[in-house]
């Protein structure tokens, strides 16, 4: 936890405040006093400070104003790739850098509290907000938003993990139930906001529009109490999304402090529910403590005078965007292109980019680049269009004339670039896709220079994953570019120009088909309702427990250099029992090729034999590395016991089984050349055994066989004997079966060997 040292004035002195407060003053500090800031208290000096939307750049409206999803006027501000970009990095120390630079820039435009980052998990492709969000994995997700939330903080501007928890779609999102296994929840959809929460203690926590398990997720003293302050041990203010109080007085006993943006009736009804007796003093007064506390840390940025270096945030918007793009193709070694090269360039997304999505996250950006005049230049480009943009009233934008001029220009060429993508009105806060599908006419631009010059490159322009079989059928080259912020251009001309070799990864499957995916029979729900069925075998863990093949794996991403990895050694230190069981492993990486580049060693942990059910493999760490040409690196990757274990919901906390652990080191998930079994000691999880035990599980347990060969002795029916009749009656409980003529237990011998084996256990 990073605490800044701020230059502050005068002291403000929480508790002391807090005593002088009225019990109006108190409510009216739980809700917000604008769309974008808390309620000052004047008399006391308490000032009003204001948060501003995230993740990817401010959206810093007039804090009085605000039009909550739209643009509005807001304050022009670096545009940073979109949260799948840059999750595309892997690099959590350029999440860091960048989360440094939105806490310069909210400090310069007055903002206290960074609405962001969105830590969801990609439930499913079709999710509208996807683009906002990282990645399938819960680990990886916690790594990149650790650094972030780090980044940010550490300049003295809070940050806003959002949205808490389970928000996984937007069709239906303010009335939405999940129903979700506890299971899932620990291992999937909390993990990242525990991990952040422990070790960076954000200043804020947002929850969220839905429900978790019939309660609202701003009512819901489960998440809010239990977990996240109980258990994560959460000190910061739980901040509504805007508009997700539904019932001020619930949500205030859950656990949300503040609600924005402010209900004309809440301060009034908070009020009326303490002095009814319907709340306690003492839960008002936490909530306001967690808002004075909250202006306390922000309002020095009320004083400052910050100036920011737009242009040195535009260049790292620009290499964070270079480093977010994912090569997933290069046949014949088409790219990098030499300096000069002829190229045809076409689509109108060159000209007129695709960079961010809409919503509650857009930024008015202060520069944008594009990919036509970063190019013009250095290559000999000509352009063309190829097709329209989208013009939002259901035209695809196919043009057969435009369509026409692009196989002329593609013919004369050396190479085209093709640049397609999702069309804005596709990708947006409040509504999911239906499908995953580029555009027709953009697909038939591309079909159509491809017949006409098989050195086509595709560069990609969307947020959520799109189907790419066709795509990489039609190209010699596909580079996923994401929604890379506006310096998007000029990074895409980077890497294909070789002057960034690429290092993305994929942070998510691209699957053959969105049937393939694990959500897809139960999203997004109906009446109200959705069932997370496929519960912890999300995004690979499902398309690998599946066996189905994917178009592109999670992890996957190519380099214009070859890596090598060899000498794997895993080293485990420390116990399971005492909770501090480590592994370190070690890998050499070389850089077989002739330039410079970076790899991500990727680590995977299976239990080969577990009682439960688990995913085939689970990314348990990761490291990006730069390796000189021709040189190599040792690589060390810690794992915590985490790694090793799945939250056991009959025994209510996490648990690692004794047994073989494979671990394996590759590139991405389906290519993992280096591989070591290891053994874990660890408690057996085993229940007790009771008269309720099914035989099975009796016969599982050789003390347990013993005691029974000793009490039928000599009878005729010691059913273990006998494999077939074990099949047919094993899963019978044994309180059942000594009823059963011909077995020899009796109810009375049946009580004695219980109580032997426990005996035994203790
Ligand atoms: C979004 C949040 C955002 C808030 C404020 C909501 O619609 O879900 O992510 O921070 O609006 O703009």
């Amino acid at each position: 936890v990073i605490t800044p040292t701020l230059p502050q004035s005068t002291v403000m002195d929480v508790e002391t405040i807090l005593e002088s407060l009225t019990l109006e003053e108190k409510s009216r500090l739980t809700s917000g006093s604008s769309f974008w800031r808390t309620a000052p208290v004047a008399r006391l000096g308490v000032p009003a400070i204001q948060v501003s939307d995230g993740p990817h750049g401010l959206r810093s409206q007039d804090p009085a104003a605000g039009d909550h999803v739209g643009l509005g006027d807001s304050a022009p501000a670096t545009c940073f790739p979109t949260a799948s970009a840059i999750a595309s990095s892997w690099n959590p120390a350029l999440l860091g850098r960048v989360g440094e630079a939105l806490a310069k820039e909210a400090k310069a435009l007055k903002v206290s509290v960074v609405l962001g980052p969105g830590v969801n998990i990609k439930r499913s492709p079709l999710c509208g907000r996807n683009f906002e969000y990282f990645s399938e994995d819960p680990l990886l997700t916690a790594e990149l938003a650790a650094a972030m939330v780090d980044g940010i903080q550490e300049q003295g501007v809070g940050a806003s993990l959002k949205h808490y928890a389970a928000n996984n779609q937007e069709t239906d999102r303010m009335r939405v139930d999940v129903q979700v296994d506890e299971r899932t929840m620990r291992e999937i959809y909390l993990p990242a906001f525990e991990t952040v929460v422990r070790r960076c203690q954000p200043w804020t926590v947002m929850c969220s529009y839905n429900k978790v398990n019939g309660e609202s997720a701003s009512a819901n003293s489960w998440l809010l109490d239990t977990v996240l302050r109980g258990e994560f041990g959460f000190n910061g203010l739980v901040i509504s999304d805007w508009g997700a109080v539904y019932d001020r007085v619930a949500a205030l006993r859950a656990g949300t402090d503040l609600e924005m943006p402010p209900h004309r009736r809440s301060p009034g009804r908070v009020a009326q529910a303490v002095e009814s007796g319907e709340v306690p003093i003492e839960v008002l007064d936490a909530r306001a403590r967690a808002v004075l506390e909250l202006v306390a840390k922000g309002r020095h940025v009320l004083e400052l005078d910050e100036r920011v270096d737009l242009d040195a945030h535009h260049y790292l918007a620009r290499e964070a965007a270079a480093e977010s793009i994912v090569l997933l193709r290069n046949e014949g070694g088409v790219l990098p292109l030499a300096k000069g090269t002829s190229v045809a360039l076409i689509g109108e997304l060159a000209r007129t980019p695709r960079y961010q999505g809409a919503g509650s996250s857009q930024v008015n950006p202060t520069r944008l680049d594009s990919v036509l005049e970063s190019m013009t230049g250095q290559f000999d480009v000509t352009f063309a269009p190829g097709y329209l943009l989208d013009d939002g009233h259901g035209s695809d934008g196919s043009d057969a004339d435009l369509r026409a001029r692009a196989v002329e220009v593609a013919r004369s060429a050396e190479v085209v670039v093709v640049c397609i993508g999702l069309p804005a009105a596709d990708e947006s806060e409040g509504f999911d896709r239906t499908h995953m599908h580029l555009p027709r006419a953009h697909l038939e631009a591309l079909a159509a220079v491809a017949e006409a010059n098989p050195r086509v490159i595709t560069v990609l322009a969307n947020g959520s994953t799109v189907v790419l079989d066709e795509v990489t059928q039609l190209s010699a080259a596909v580079v996923e570019a994401w929604l890379g912020g506006q310096a998007a251009g000029s990074a895409i001309v980077d890497v294909l120009s070789g002057e960034v070799n690429p290092s993305g990864r994929l942070a998510e499957t691209i699957p053959l088909r969105l049937e393939d995916n694990s959500s897809f029979l139960n999203f997004p729900g109906d009446s109200q309702e959705v069932r997370y069925g496929e519960g912890i075998f999300v995004g690979y863990r499902g398309y690998d427990a599946s066996r189905l093949e994917v178009c592109y794996p999670f992890g996957f991403g190519l380099s214009y250099t070859q890596f090598e990895l060899s000498d794997l050694s895993v080293v485990t230190q420390g116990n399971a029992a005492a909770g501090d069981l480590k592994a370190t492993v070690t890998v050499t990486l070389a850089n077989t090729g002739v330039r410079d580049g970076a790899e991500v060693v990727q680590v995977y942990v299976s239990d080969l034999e577990s009682s439960a059910a688990r995913p085939v493999r689970e990314l348990a760490g990761f490291a990006k590395v730069q390796v000189p040409a021709g040189e190599s690196r040792e690589v060390l990757i810690e794992l915590e016991q985490r790694a090793f274990s799945y939250f056991s919901t009959r025994l209510g906390r996490w648990v690692v089984e004794p047994g073989e652990f494979s671990v394996e080191v590759g590139q991405h998930s389906r290519e993992l050349p280096l591989a070591t079994v290891i053994r874990v000691d660890a408690p057996s999880i085993g229940a007790a055994l009771t008269a309720d035990s099914t035989l099975h599980e009796w016969l599982a347990d050789p003390v347990m066989v013993r005691l029974i060969a000793q009490e039928v002795a000599g009878g005729q029916a010691d059913p273990s004997r006998d494999p077939h009749l074990v099949s047919v009656i094993g899963s019978a409980p044994m309180s059942t079966l000594v009823a059963f003529e011909g077995l020899s237990l009796d109810e009375e011998a049946l009580e004695r060997v219980v109580k032997r084996r426990a005996q035994l256990r203790e």
